[in-house]
């Protein structure tokens, strides 16, 4: 593949709070590829004056890789309002950081997900759990890394994790809410760059843990990409205006695939591990066509 440079005089800035393996191999694959003008940027270390005409950024692309939620969420809106290529844009950060826009999105595009409800007090969002049937799932609608998402096998579990919810952050009282979907003890992660799905992976749940997220012990595996997954996750990924998405699925036992999530800040060191594939250089190659 020819080597890419960004289009033109853009450059290219990879954007974090924090350094994990992902931003390093990012840059690493920007350096190996040649390309000349890109930076590691903690986006701690500056700030933006948000009145600027004719800004610099115009000429940027970025790769937002922050984890905070609030501190990517907000320097995307600020960049991409200064005219930054912004890999994922604004609208796009919005809708995955939150699972019940993100669920909506889906729905509208006739994505199949797990069966939800969403629910704005705790007696209606008992009563909603009583309609949708137990064993069911408690989840924030902006949170990562499966924390606080629990599983709420009868009324009384379901109670006492509403009651406590009730004594946090106002976010927390909005009640998102799934059906537990009956399926092996593994989800699928797969990882879309532009219009293809380049790699995906099963995540296995770890010893004494139903997640089956990475951060909670999970183990990968190599998963291999059929025409309904491939058709689904690029579908996933247009609905929410993706670039790079990481796109989570269940194998649901009576609904099949379900897409129950789709990151715009994806985590994809263990998919490069198992698979083989070279997903920072692919990322890399794509952003430096943006914006041409
Ligand atoms: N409705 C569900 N039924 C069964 N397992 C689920 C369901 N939703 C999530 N899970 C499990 O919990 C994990 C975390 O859920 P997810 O919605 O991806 O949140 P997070 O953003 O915290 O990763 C999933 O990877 C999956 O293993
Ligand atoms: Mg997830």
């Amino acid at each position: 593949m020819e080597v890419p440079s960004p289009s033109s005089s853009k450059s290219l800035i990879i954007l974090y709070d924090a350094i994990r393996w992902e931003e390093k191999s990012l840059y690493e694959a920007a350096k190996r590829k040649g390309v000349q003008d890109c930076q590691l940027l903690d986006c701690k270390d500056f700030f933006v004056d948000l009145n600027q005409v004719n800004s610099d950024y115009e000429q940027k692309i970025v790769m937002q890789r922050s984890v905070s939620y609030f501190k990517s969420l907000h320097s995307t809106a600020a960049l991409e309002g200064l005219g930054a290529s912004i890999i994922n844009p604004l609208n796009t950060a919005i809708v995955c950081g939150n699972k019940l826009f993100c669920h909506m999105i889906l729905h509208k595009r006739n994505i199949k997900t797990p069966k939800s409800i969403a629910a704005f007090s705790e007696k209606s969002a008992l009563e909603g759990l009583e309609w949708l049937g137990y064993p069911a799932i408690i989840k924030p609608t902006v949170g990562s890394w499966g924390r606080l998402i629990a599983l709420l096998r009868d009324k009384y579990a379901a109670r006492a994790v509403i009651e406590d919810r009730q004594h946090m952050f106002p976010l927390y009282h909005v009640y998102y809410l799934e059906e537990f979907v009956n399926r092996p003890p593994r989800d699928i992660r797969a990882i879309v760059v532009g219009d293809s799905i380049v790699a995906a992976i099963y995540r296995y749940s770890g010893n004494d843990e139903w997640k089956t997220n990475m951060a909670l012990g999970g183990r990968a595996e190599n998963c291999p990409i059929t025409k309904d997954l491939e058709d689904i996750c690029i579908r996933a990924s247009k609905a929410v205006g993706g670039k790079v998405v990481g796109v989570d699925l269940m194998e649901s036992d009576k609904d099949g695939l379900l897409v129950h999530e789709v990151n715009n800040t994806t985590e994809f060191k263990n998919t490069v591990k198992v698979t083989g594939v070279d997903i920072p250089g692919l990322i890399v190659e794509f952003a430096c066509q943006q914006g041409k």
